[in-house]
């Protein structure tokens, strides 16, 4: 049933206000679709008393951590960025299994959350959870790194009240709550982008050398497919290697996956039907600007039995 906006806004902030209180609350900001409509709308209720908290990764797309922090500030909200990168590669370090990788990156993601939650003395934290997050994590497809009840971890350790305000909702909701808060297009129909951020997309050990290969690859692919409405568009670098040729010499060579798919609310996907030329054109930027890859692929899969990302 479609949400009616208005009045969704205005039951979540009367609910905010009511359970945050005298206290003070964090939401952690990713720049994704439900973090942003999640801050904007506990900032609406609690001003002041809201830290957003951008946490850099290293694993976030080119540019991401300074334009979604200028964002969030160009509203007047309180934000901090946090500079982690190094904990995370060391977190990840060695790791290749993927739910050993969700878990290295959900455990340091939320250490440096507990100390911005010491640091700025918060007694609530805000989560951008939606609907899908809770039915994936039940059905096991996988564990999403945001479902703290489910992946074993106890707010009342980090000493914290977890608000979930978007709970209830899938995706066309939460754009349609950004919207009528006022949040810029390019916000709320933003392409989904997973928690992990770029490690979902390194198959194998996600070092930062390889996270800069697919960072680039991801530039090139959302340059090459902007005027392709896919759902979502992006590169994967696999673990595997292939021979190829580069300036006449053998080379022994990273390969890149173009993932592109057509999706209502993530739950299933279909490959997008992208023109030839196009892929062609990706496939030729890519072995050119980056010398290291020698082969590049169209991920054909649907969801099921594929799921979007690779990990
Ligand atoms: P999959 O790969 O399961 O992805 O088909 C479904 C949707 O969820 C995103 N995704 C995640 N989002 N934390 C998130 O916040 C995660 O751990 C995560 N894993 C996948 C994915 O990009 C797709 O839109």
């Amino acid at each position: 049933m479609p949400v009616n906006s208005k009045r969704f806004i205005k039951a979540r902030i009367r609910e905010l206000k009511k359970r945050v209180g005298p206290g003070m609350a964090i939401c952690a900001t990713s720049g994704g679709v439900d973090s942003m409509v999640c801050a904007a709308l506990a900032h609406k209720a609690l001003k002041k008393k809201l830290i957003a908290l951008f946490i850099d990764d290293g694993l976030m797309r080119e540019g991401e951590p300074q334009a979604v922090t200028k964002m969030l500030k160009s509203r007047g909200i309180r934000t901090v960025l946090v500079k982690a990168a190094p904990d995370f590669f060391r977190a990840l370090k060695g790791k290749t299994d993927p739910e050993d990788m969700r878990k290295a990156f959900r455990d340091t993601f939320y250490k440096t959350l507990g100390k911005a939650v010491k640091r700025y003395r918060a007694t609530h934290l805000i989560q951008g959870t939606i609907a899908p997050d809770i039915i994936e994590t039940k059905g096991k497809v996988k564990s999403q790194h945001n479902v703290l009840s489910q992946i074993g971890i106890d707010p009342a350790r980090y000493g914290l009240v977890i608000l979930e305000p978007l709970v209830t909702l899938f995706k066309p909701g939460v754009r349609a709550i950004g919207k009528r808060l006022g949040l810029p297009r390019a916000v709320y129909q933003r392409m989904p982008f997973p928690g992990p951020g770029l490690s979902a997309r390194v198959v194998g050990e996600v070092t930062a050398d390889r996270v800069r290969i697919v960072r680039r690859a991801t530039v090139i692919v959302e340059q090459e497919l902007k005027r392709v409405p896919a759902f979502q568009k992006f590169a994967v670098l696999l673990n595997d290697r292939a021979t190829g040729v580069k300036k006449g010499r053998r080379a022994f060579g990273n390969i890149i996956v173009v993932r592109s798919v057509d999706s209502k609310d993530a739950m299933t996907a279909k490959p997008t039907r992208i023109p030839y030329a196009v892929l062609e054109k990706i496939q030729r930027r890519i072995v050119r600007e980056l010398p290291m890859v020698t082969k590049v692929l169209y991920d054909l899969s649907p969801k099921p039995p594929s799921t979007i990302e690779y990990i």
